[in-house]
């Protein structure tokens, strides 16, 4: 999966601590925390006809990891929410669009880590963009990274950090074997996530995904948990090994950046018989309709 340039992104607006400014013209300093240590947290939104799904988890997200990594200062909701719409109007948007929201520690006086450097703060910057859902809803394909995820003796995944190597050293492994994503094992061996979704399976009428110990708590995961609980179905929180995965009937993956994609095929084996599931495709509908009645009107 290599997303495309979309060419409405070409003169986009971004918005640096309230400065509005062309894409080709944004920059950070070189001394902001970001650069020096990707000391930052951030969050990807997604706007739905005027309307962001569960705008006020992501943003409460942000501001308890940024409140872990002790930031001096952390803006309200109503100011990202006015900033996020003065975003949004400055490039005309309303619909289908990706945001993703960095929040870092901010400038520092000199080169270092240590956040006694930092004199002025936090950098805020909104990137809106033209974007529909990234991965292909006709389903995709992964491998199993050897790269593991940390659980929270190495680094809390409660902690919504810029820190993404891990994920990207897995990213390099599933473009060498020609996947769309890899899978990734917490430290025991049991299934994480992917590089950057959550995932579920379906066997018999069990739907399953893993615990959240070695992942970040997914918001479109819950939105798919919250819709099985309306719905009356039944579903487990369990660790899953890997051939569990390799015998489940459906599989899919969750995550605002591509919503709920079916996975066709993980590790050469064929999940399934190959195509969308029922279970898949009717959580698909439901999540639909779901974003379209519960965002919150920001425009
Ligand atoms: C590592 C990781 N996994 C999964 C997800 C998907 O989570 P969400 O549904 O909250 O977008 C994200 C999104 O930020 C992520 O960073």
């Amino acid at each position: 999966m290599l997303q495309k340039f979309n060419d409405l992104n070409k003169d986009l607006i971004v918005n640096i601590n309230g400065k509005l400014v062309h894409r080709d013209q944004a920059g950070v300093s070189p001394f902001d925390s970001v650069v020096q240590g990707g000391d930052a947290v951030w969050e990807g939104l997604r706007l739905y006809k005027g309307r962001i799904f569960r705008l006020y988890m992501h943003l409460d997200r942000l501001a308890d990891s940024a409140r872990a990594l002790a930031f001096a200062e952390i803006p309200s909701h109503e100011h990202i929410v006015s900033e996020i719409r003065k975003t949004l109007e400055a490039n005309q948007m309303t619909d289908s669009v990706h945001l993703r929201l960095t929040l870092t520690r901010g400038v520092k006086y000199t080169s270092g880590m240590d956040p006694r450097l930092n004199t002025k703060g936090p950098t805020l910057i909104i990137l809106a963009e033209h974007k529909a859902p990234v991965y292909d809803k006709s389903g995709i394909k992964l491998i199993t990274s050897t790269f593991r995820r940390p659980t929270g003796e190495v680094l809390d995944p409660r902690i919504h950090h810029n820190n993404l190597l891990n994920s990207i050293l897995a990213k390099i492994q599933a473009n060498a074997a020609g996947a769309d994503d890899a899978l990734m094992l917490d430290s025991r061996g049991f299934i994480a996530e992917t590089n950057a979704t959550h995932v579920f399976f379906v066997r018999g009428n069990e739907i399953m995904t893993p615990f959240t110990h070695a992942c970040p708590e997914g918001i479109t995961r819950g939105a798919v948990l919250d819709l099985c609980a309306q719905h009356r179905i039944p579903y487990e929180i369990r660790d899953i090994s890997i051939a569990e995965a390799y015998r489940a009937d459906e599989m899919f993956c969750t995550g605002t950046m591509g919503e709920i994609a079916p996975v066709l095929e993980l590790d050469g084996r064929k999940i399934g018989a190959g195509n969308s599931g029922p279970v898949t495709l009717d959580l698909c509908d439901l999540f639909k309709r779901m974003v379209e009645r519960e965002g919150d009107k920001v425009l």
